[in-house]
């Protein structure tokens, strides 16, 4: 791409980021419990709970969404502060995918970089998601954010749980919201390279411990690139929803993940498909059905 071309997608970008910020409005509070079909609002197309060759078959596993700009990149280092750079019509499909989620997770890396609240803004849904975040040294806990608050997800009134290998925890220290449990995980070997620096928290274990202690069946990793290539690495993922956008980052964070890492971790790509102004790639473990007959049927 060359620097006019990249310079012209960085503005386009800039201009949805403001459009996207702009449709940012609604917040759905906690409340557990039975979901029933989703109400969709507006966006990449999604199934309609009465048609029936649109159905959408339950959703169990691990569903991986990562972002990208043209060359692969997950981040812009360059940037001063985090900025969403998938067009609204994406933005709605995550928001989709995170409703349809038991929980929604992330490492510390995000939440530091980002502040996200990882809730269902953008579509009507009868209940958050539970937020899992990685934090093995429990990082979070103790710092603060530019401006002197906690991150949003600890104090924000809605359930977290944060993930660490710190025994012999004095809970009553970190002083937490009723709705933050830490669960302590013993470190295992990393596989793969590109590893945390620290202990490691073994995705396989995770996804465990969420489905037999929380009831998580479908969970939604967001990111960032190294939880990403973790899960991926260990096999544990059973579909990828890729969005590339068209804008290039100045100082790209690298997302390793490459066709190579995907197929390597047992995934086949099914297809590309457009939303908005950009292009979702979808992979799937071969034996597993995407949950629409069509693909951009879901989320
Ligand atoms: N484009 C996208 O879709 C997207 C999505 C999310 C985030 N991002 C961007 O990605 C950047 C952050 O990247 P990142 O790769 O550093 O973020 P990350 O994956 O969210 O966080 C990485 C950190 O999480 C902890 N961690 C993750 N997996 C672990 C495991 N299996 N065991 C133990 N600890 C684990 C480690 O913390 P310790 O360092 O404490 O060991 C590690 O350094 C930000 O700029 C953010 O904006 C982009």
């Amino acid at each position: 791409m060359t620097p006019l071309r990249c310079a012209f997608v960085v503005w386009i970008g800039w201009l949805r980021h403001f459009d996207a910020a702009a449709a940012w409005t609604s917040r759905t509070a906690w409340s557990p419990g039975f979901r029933s079909s989703r109400d969709v609002a507006t966006g990449c197309a999604a199934a309609p709970a009465d048609a029936k060759s649109d159905a959408v078959a339950a959703v169990t596993g691990v569903t991986l969404k990562v972002a990208l700009d043209a060359n692969g990149a997950a981040a812009d280092r360059a940037a001063n502060e985090s900025l969403r750079f998938t067009c609204g019509e994406a933005l709605d499909m995550v928001h989709r995918l995170r409703c349809c989620s038991d929980a929604v997770l992330v490492g510390r890396g995000t939440v530091q970089a980002d502040n996200p609240s990882l809730t269902v803004r953008r579509t009507p849904c009868d209940r958050q998601p539970l937020r899992v975040v990685l934090d093995p040294r429990l990082e979070l806990l103790r710092q603060k954010t530019d401006q002197g608050a906690r991150f949003a997800l600890l104090e924000d009134g809605l359930t977290t749980v944060v993930y660490h290998t710190v025994p012999d925890l004095d809970e009553d220290s970190l002083n937490l919201l009723e709705t933050i449990t830490v669960v302590y995980v013993p470190p295992t070997k990393p596989s793969g390279d590109n590893v945390p620096h620290g202990d490691y928290l073994s995705a396989a274990t995770l996804t465990r411990d969420l489905r037999d202690r929380f009831g998580v069946n479908h969970l939604m990793v967001e990111g960032g690139p190294l939880t990403a290539r973790q899960f991926l690495y260990e096999h544990q993922v059973d579909r990828v929803i890729l969005v590339h956008a068209s804008l290039c980052f100045r100082q790209p964070l690298e997302s390793g993940l490459t066709e190579k890492v995907l197929v390597d971790a047992g995934l086949e790509k099914l297809g590309t498909e457009p939303c908005g102004v950009d292009q979702i790639e979808y992979w799937s473990r071969p034996e597993l059905p995407w949950p629409t007959t069509e693909l951009s049927k879901w989320p």
